[in-house]
């Protein structure tokens, strides 16, 4: 049990191994998301990145952190991605004589699978790897070490859900709910809270660790300036797997006081807030800010039955730690049964700006 009274972890690793579940094999939706933004990553390198400036480094390496990079394949995709556009920019910049070598750290939750992470390395690769555990909202790296960081698909993730809302005497408690997809503002607020907290200490840490002119790219899941949650993808779906869980509560297979001491510690953020937090931290200037679209170009390969296996390799672990196994399982094969439903809901969603890419720029 955490200090604030529930038993989600404070790291949620996503399923390792290679089996059924795993989100090795289930890890479309993020590589739709690192695809749409593949041409804004080559662009922010190409127009902005000076590798000039680092050419005084004496070791001559170029250092790259992924930070929740999870076990693969799509963080070793990302990666190579950076390496190419990196390795043109020199090419361009016509320093190729001096081109770095290039160091890799996979960070993510001590928790996380790093064995199937390593075991499937690219035998081709041409960095040295390494692998970095610990939680992104400290530092990890030490000063001025890093010339370019990039973490997709992870920074909407809290490092603990916001006290008040499984707090009964509070105003946010959420009770009957696990997200806060059609909660009272109350709960909204603390949420929105707790992300800016943690938005803050994660900038703070990377403005250690990042070189002068070095860039920071983050890709994460968010929701257009004044849209209600209730109206995107994984409002729905998040709200979808607390009803079912409701149903089951219902049923006398677990008490309504388990459903309401949980509650999904990820958040969607506005491209506003975003902006905000990054003037408050002030190390870094924004390269490029562009909400993007995965659900228009990849929601038509997913149906109901991937879908829920994709929730699954992601969430599974969460759920798990507070439910138990048996009613975790049960409740996402009533969610894979009730599937074509679920996709429906989804159908009439607002699928547009439910990402968020963004370059930055240490000053
Ligand atoms: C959905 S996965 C994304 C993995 C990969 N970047 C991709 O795009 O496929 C999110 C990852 O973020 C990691 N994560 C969440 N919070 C974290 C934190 N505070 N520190 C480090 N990793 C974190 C999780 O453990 C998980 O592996």
């Amino acid at each position: 049990m955490s200090s604030n009274g529930t038993t989600v972890p404070e790291a949620y690793p996503m399923n390792g191994g290679d089996g059924a579940y795993s989100y090795t094999k289930n890890s479309n939706c993020q590589r739709a998301a690192a695809n749409v933004s593949k041409s804004l990553l080559d662009d922010a390198i190409a127009e902005k990145l000076d590798v000039e400036d680092f050419s005084c480094n004496p070791s001559n390496a170029f250092r790259i952190a992924d930070l929740g990079c999870s076990v693969g394949p799509n963080t070793f995709f990302s990666v190579q991605n950076i390496l190419e556009a990196v390795k043109h920019k020199y090419q361009s910049q016509r320093i190729s004589s001096q081109m770095p070598e290039f160091q890799v750290f996979f960070s993510d939750h001590v928790a996380n699978d790093f064995n199937t992470l390593f075991a499937s390395l690219p035998p081709e690769r041409q960095y040295f790897a390494a692998g970095v555990p610990g939680s992104f909202h400290g530092q990890l790296f030490p000063k001025s070490s890093l010339h370019f960081v990039h973490s997709s698909y992870a920074a909407h993730w809290l490092s603990k859900v916001p006290e008040q809302v499984v707090d009964k005497n509070s105003p946010a408690w959420n009770k009957g709910k696990i997200y806060y997809t059609t909660s009272p503002d109350e709960v909204v607020d603390a949420y929105a809270a707790q992300f800016g907290k943690d938005m803050a200490a994660f900038l703070e840490a990377r403005a250690k660790e990042l070189v002068v002119g070095g860039m920071m790219v983050i890709i994460m899941q968010a929701i257009p300036n004044g849209t209600p949650p209730s109206r995107i993808p994984n409002g729905i779906m998040f709200d979808f797997l607390g009803s079912t869980l409701m149903e089951i509560a219902k049923e006398g297979l677990i008490s309504e006081g388990e459903v309401d001491s949980f509650n999904i510690p990820t958040y969607n953020t506005t491209p506003k807030e975003m902006m905000e937090v990054i003037e408050r931290n002030g190390c870094f200037s924004i390269a490029r800010i562009e909400s993007t679209s995965p659900w228009l170009k990849a929601g038509h390969m997913i149906n109901g039955p991937g879908l829920t296996m994709q929730l699954r390799a992601g969430m599974e672990g969460v759920f798990k730690a507070h439910f138990g196994t048996e009613i975790t399982d049960q409740m996402f094969d009533r969610v894979y049964e009730k599937s074509g439903e679920l996709i429906q809901k989804i159908e009439s969603s607002c699928k547009e700006g439910t990402q968020l890419f963004l370059a930055l720029k240490r000053k």
